[in-house]
């Protein structure tokens, strides 16, 4: 972990006192089990893995390191994903402070998944079965990355989807690799293109994966020659459910909000949804999803004052993560998205986008969100 600072805090393993889920709630476990549907409170089976609520944190590269994993399952995400870790990455990882964080698991993290993305099979067997050593859980495929130039020559992430035999190998190999116990998942696109070629090669690569053992897919209802643009196609996430009536599919794309989480499990009939940037300083989500899937009316909105805590709480677990001198650069990507939902926006977003250290940062927080102020009085614009 990083350096203990001035700054430091304890890290306690008490949820958020807003956060849901309810006490009485189930917590995930492991050990076989049939998916069930009670209402639209369903638990989700991933292999052994067995949810109580059918979400999961995606993976989100730059985002969802551990601190973000750990507010998400405090809000109740029953199921967090690290950000995609490249197989020579991992293999050559030493046991070094500053990257030690990638691969730290600590027992309130469980259950949690590791996403990797190369085009070696054996590569990535190897960096799996450590990624296993290390307490991973679940161990995911990232077939969905859209190209890159350097990653163009090296075809993986999404790539792959133009590769089927690459990709089934890739499979093949890191499932023999890791325990029978511990399931192995694919992220995917709905295809690399619209062509009916890569409809043909997305199933090839879909069927074969079940066949050799996959626990679950998540398919991103973009393509690859998409990348972000444009809308996620639910109809097509629809489409491929349908064929797989038996198998695990999660969702993705367009998951901004607990209410279109509800709506994609309903009109796509998806198995459970993996929520990407609509977690990005909004640990909130999870606790509306899992109202509204218990029937339960949406929570408020957070106050200020509780978006405060939060973020203090966030900010703890970066500087224990990363040490005080890294701790505002890292967490400045998230300061930005929590702070587009204060009252006053776009001025909180450019304050803690200038702030540089750490008396900058508790300076922007005391001043737009302590609770002795009245927030809307800072600008006067009264909103
Ligand atoms: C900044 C960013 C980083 C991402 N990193 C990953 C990643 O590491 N692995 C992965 O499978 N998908 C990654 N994705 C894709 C998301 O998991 C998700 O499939 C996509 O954003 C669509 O969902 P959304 O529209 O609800 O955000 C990333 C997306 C974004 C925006």
């Amino acid at each position: 972990m990083g350096t203990r600072g001035a700054f430091d805090v304890s890290l306690g393993k008490q949820p958020h006192p807003t956060a849901g889920p309810p006490a009485d709630l189930p917590v995930a476990v492991t050990g076989r089990c049939e998916p069930s549907v009670a209402g639209d409170r369903r638990t989700l089976s991933i292999g052994g893995v067995v949810l109580p609520f059918p979400v999961q944190q995606a993976a989100l590269s730059g985002y969802s390191d551990r601190p973000m994993r750990v507010m998400a399952r405090r809000f109740g995400a029953p199921y967090t994903l690290c950000e995609v870790m490249l197989e020579q990455f991992v293999r050559s990882l030493r046991d070094r402070r500053r990257t030690r964080h990638f691969t730290f698991v600590a027992d309130e993290d469980h259950p949690v998944g590791a996403q990797l993305m190369g085009d070696d099979p054996q590569g990535l067997a190897v960096a799996a079965r450590k990624l296993v050593e290390c307490g991973f859980d679940v161990i995911d495929l990232n077939f969905a990355c859209p190209a890159k130039k350097k990653a163009a020559r090296r075809c993986r992430g999404g790539l792959l989807l133009t590769q089927p035999d690459t990709a089934v190998e890739i499979i093949e190999r890191v499932r023999d690799a890791i325990p029978a116990d511990v399931p192995l998942t694919v992220k995917l696109r709905r295809g690399y293109d619209d062509s009916a070629q890569s409809e043909d090669r997305f199933w090839r690569i879909v069927e074969a994966a079940f066949d050799r053992g996959v626990a679950a897919i998540t398919v991103h209802g973009r393509t690859v020659v998409q990348r972000y643009e444009g809308p996620s196609c639910w109809e097509a996430l629809k489409r491929i459910k349908q064929r797989l009536p038996d198998h695990v599919m999660l969702g993705s794309g367009d998951l901004l909000d607990a209410e279109s989480c509800l709506r994609m499990l309903r009109d796509t009939g998806v198995d459970g949804v993996s929520v990407a940037r609509g977690a990005i300083g909004n640990p909130w989500i999870f606790r509306d999803l899992i109202a509204l899937l218990q029937g339960r009316p949406r929570p408020a909105k957070p106050s200020v004052e509780e978006q405060a805590d939060v973020m203090r709480e966030h900010m703890a677990l970066v500087i224990a993560t990363y040490g005080v001198q890294r701790a505002v650069a890292e967490f400045r990507k998230h300061s930005v998205r929590y702070a587009e939902r204060h009252p006053l926006g776009s001025e909180v977003v450019r304050a803690f986008a200038r702030a540089r250290t750490l008396e900058d940062w508790y300076a922007v927080l005391g001043r737009y969100y302590a609770v002795s102020r009245r927030w809307y009085v800072v600008s006067g614009s009264g909103r």
